[in-house]
């Protein structure tokens, strides 16, 4: 089954108090999202590999480590793409694919409408990057995809997460690990997470 990891850090806490509350703009949310990115990079990455390289300090020759696998960052459009720069900023060396997929307002059924992958995809670590996992219709669909590229060692990161969505990847893809900042209670009627951050796309990119 998915290993399921809660953030839980009293930084990332604080910056989800501002993305959460109605009343923080857009440049703030934009940024603060941005930072949880970040934030949360250096849990995702604790256990990877690492192979060793011979370098030379200005004293002498050491052992030193470097990661062994290239990473790829693949943000689900358009909200995912609050959270690239900052993973990006921890990972400078990642290359980033990009899925396009909505929500069917009515149906909640994910719409693909793009997608574009680096060559290296299916070697890499894959990060599938989207901050609202729901009910995990567009996260499972975006997984799909990527593992048709061959991909295999592919992992979840999101902000806000649920119950719903949770069981859903276990069940389609229990092999991709989900990292969240925050575990919420429930999805509304309309398909929202409660208590959530409302729409993340449109506080984003200000288009309501
Ligand atoms: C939001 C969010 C996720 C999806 C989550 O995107 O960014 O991609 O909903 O819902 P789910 O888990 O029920 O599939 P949305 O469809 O609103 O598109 P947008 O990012 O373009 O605004
Ligand atoms: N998508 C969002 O942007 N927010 C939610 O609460 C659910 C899906």
């Amino acid at each position: 089954m998915s290993k399921v990891v809660i953030l839980n850090h009293p930084l990332i806490d604080h910056k989800m108090a501002k993305i959460r509350d109605k009343n923080t703009g857009t440049k703030e949310f934009r940024e603060s999202v941005s930072e949880v990115g970040g934030l949360i990079t250096y849990e995702i990455t604790r256990d990877f590999q690492t192979v060793e390289k011979t370098i030379e300090t200005p004293i002498c020759q050491m052992q030193a480590k470097e990661l062994a696998k290239q990473i790829v960052i693949v943000p689900i459009l358009r909200a995912g793409l609050g959270m690239v720069e900052g993973i990006h900023n921890i990972i400078p060396t990642a290359k980033i694919g990009h899925i396009g997929l909505y929500r069917d307002e009515v149906s909640l059924e994910p719409q693909v409408y793009y997608s574009k992958f680096p060559e290296v995809i299916k070697d890499s670590v894959v990060l599938v990057v989207d901050p609202m996992l729901a009910t995990g219709g567009s996260a499972s669909k975006a997984i799909d995809i990527i593992k048709k590229t061959g991909a295999k060692d592919i992992r979840y990161v999101g902000l806000v997460g649920c119950p719903e969505g949770v069981k859903r990847i276990q069940d389609d893809h229990p092999d991709v690990a989900i990292y969240l900042a925050a575990l919420d209670s429930h999805l509304n009627e309309k398909g929202y997470i409660v208590p959530g951050l409302g729409d993340c796309g449109d506080r984003l990119f200000g288009t309501k």
